[in-house]
């Protein structure tokens, strides 16, 4: 239905050829892409990706934050660089890292852009750093948090401390070759939890071992419809590194150009020592100071942010020249 039924709360902005209607606090989406809007342009990115300090209490071996960058924001530059997006456009700000909640300052952070801006805010965090007050204190300013769930780190109690506070909470689940034995049970167990969305990310990065190969991809697929199925309550959610490798699934891409994974575009990335990035792993980051330079090169480096990275997870490559498969998948 067009215009959205509510519009109270909804903002409505241009894409590349077409017109997106939000909700701040569902994060509900229409988008209309007919003839009458097929001229329009973009002017900023709908979602930006805020990697808000590079620290973390974790060092995971898998991790594809850039481990050198510095860590260069104070909460009020932060909030001014964002309050600024939100006014030519931009729609939601997701804080990671490194972990956003080792920034000291997130929870006032958090609670400014929500009183002060009209910007959804996300949170995704190891979790290992949550308590109940911190749950508390972010519940009422954040759209959702998103937790990491890692095999070696207490996350059914930071799940359970997400829920009780009332935090809209869904999980990120990293799909690799040894994940996939358990990944139903691992999903069984979080809905039992009462988690209702999960979202599978595809790995980037050097690690062979790491990448699906094409026959786990075609089963890892066969699963996820399969737990679609028996999960009804359950939002699950691609990756859109995934791009078009998974039979049966459509890619999840929101607006224009929908043969794309959207990173330059639909979303950047915020780097902690002050670069914009088409993605987290997008070699290109260019420096800026303020917002007017995070959209000049949001037009300018169009061409630059829509290249493939060089990594077998990226969607942009054709995966059958690029994937380093391990040597028992050649
Ligand atoms: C880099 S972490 C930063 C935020 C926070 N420290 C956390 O652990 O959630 C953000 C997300 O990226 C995922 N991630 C980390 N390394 C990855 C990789 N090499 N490929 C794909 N996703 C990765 C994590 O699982 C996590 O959900």
């Amino acid at each position: 239905m067009w215009p959205p039924p509510d519009p109270v709360g909804w903002r409505t902005v241009p894409l590349d050829g077409a017109l997106l209607s939000f909700e701040r606090a569902t994060g509900r989406t229409l988008v209309r892409d007919d003839a009458r809007v097929a001229h329009l342009r973009a002017k900023a990115p709908r979602a930006v990706q805020f990697a808000i300090t590079n620290a973390c209490n974790l060092t995971c071996a898998f991790c594809n934050r850039g481990h050198d960058a510095r860590s260069t924001w104070t909460a009020d530059e932060a909030f001014a660089l964002l309050a600024d997006l939100a006014h030519a456009g931009t729609l939601e700000v997701a804080f990671g890292g490194g972990e956003p909640l080792a920034f000291r300052g997130l929870a006032g952070l958090i609670a400014r852009l929500h009183r002060e801006t009209p910007l959804a805010v996300g949170v995704t965090t190891n979790g290992t750093l949550l308590d109940d007050d911190t749950a508390r204190a972010m519940a009422p300013h954040v759209s959702q948090v998103r937790l990491s769930i890692y095999d070696d780190h207490d996350w059914p109690m930071a799940l359970a401390t997400l829920l009780a506070a009332g935090v809209r909470t869904g999980v990120n689940v990293l799909v690799h070759p040894a994940r996939l034995p358990a990944l139903p049970s691992l999903v069984f167990d979080l809905a039992a939890r009462g988690c209702t969305d999960v979202l599978l990310l595809a790995y980037k990065g050097p690690d062979p071992a790491m990448h699906l190969a094409p026959a786990q991809r075609d089963s890892f697929a066969a699963t996820v419809r399969g737990l679609q199925r028996a999960l009804p309550a359950v939002r699950f959610a691609l990756d859109v590194c995934f791009g078009d490798r998974l039979p049966g699934l459509p890619r999840m891409v929101l607006g224009a150009p929908r043969d794309d994974c959207g990173a330059g575009r639909d979303f950047v990335v915020i780097t902690s020592d002050r670069r914009v990035r088409a993605c987290t792993s997008h070699p290109h980051g260019e420096p800026f100071t303020t917002a007017a330079d995070v959209l000049t090169h949001f037009e300018r480096a169009r061409s630059h942010f829509a290249m493939p990275i060089d990594d077998a997870g990226c969607a942009r490559r054709d995966d059958r020249r690029h994937l380093p498969l391990a040597p028992e998948h050649r």
